[in-house]
């Protein structure tokens, strides 16, 4: 069985998709991981538009700069309801956090079922948002392709480097 850590490992930032379909109950399974998600305030601010068909997902693709995004067989927009969010009394908004716990939570299902996905964020929101005709309230956050590898392992330099533990955690103190 695997463990936590190993689902964790196991996802990386795929940037190449086979175009076979998505079974619809990896699809469902996926979406429910980020249905049970906590937000703050249970808020629950997140809403997913999930694009699964042309010429739609070609026209969510072209928000973004690169071609691969296209490569996907479907792309999950990750959308924040800013006016339900929790806000501070110092008047932070959550609704990012709560999205990014969200999104994380797709991510890591995905690599459980053994589906790639890739964080994409340097996309034109205005477009999207126009696109999908959303409310003026309702933002998309993130662009997730998600879909089957087309290789095996495609993963960037990137994905490698990671800080020591000793740069990130600090006992006791702010001791780095
Ligand atoms: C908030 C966020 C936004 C990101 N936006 C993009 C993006 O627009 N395009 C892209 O190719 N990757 C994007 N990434 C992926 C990161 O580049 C990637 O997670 C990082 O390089 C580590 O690689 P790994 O995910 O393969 O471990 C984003 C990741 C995060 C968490």
């Amino acid at each position: 069985m695997k463990s936590f850590l190993d689902i964790a490992k196991s996802r990386y930032s795929c940037r190449s998709y086979d175009k076979k379909e998505i079974p619809q109950n990896l699809l469902t399974n996926v979406l429910e991981c980020a249905r049970i998600a906590p937000s703050a305030t249970n808020a629950q601010p997140q809403q997913f538009v999930v694009v699964t068909k042309q010429p739609l997902i070609g026209q969510i693709a072209s928000c973004y700069a690169a071609s691969w995004l296209e490569s996907a067989p479907a792309i999950i927009v990750a959308c924040g309801n800013y006016s339900e969010s929790w806000r501070r009394a110092d008047g932070k908004n959550h609704c990012d956090i709560d999205m990014a716990i969200a999104i994380d939570h797709i991510t890591l299902a995905a690599a459980d079922n053994g589906l790639g996905t890739c964080w994409v964020c340097k996309f034109d929101v205005m477009k999207c948002a126009a696109i999908l005709s959303l409310p003026k309230n309702i933002a998309p956050i993130a662009l997730i392709p998600i879909g089957f590898p087309s290789e095996k392992k495609n993963y960037s330099e990137r994905h490698l480097l990671r800080k020591p533990i000793e740069e990130i955690v600090s006992w006791e103190g702010y001791n780095f």
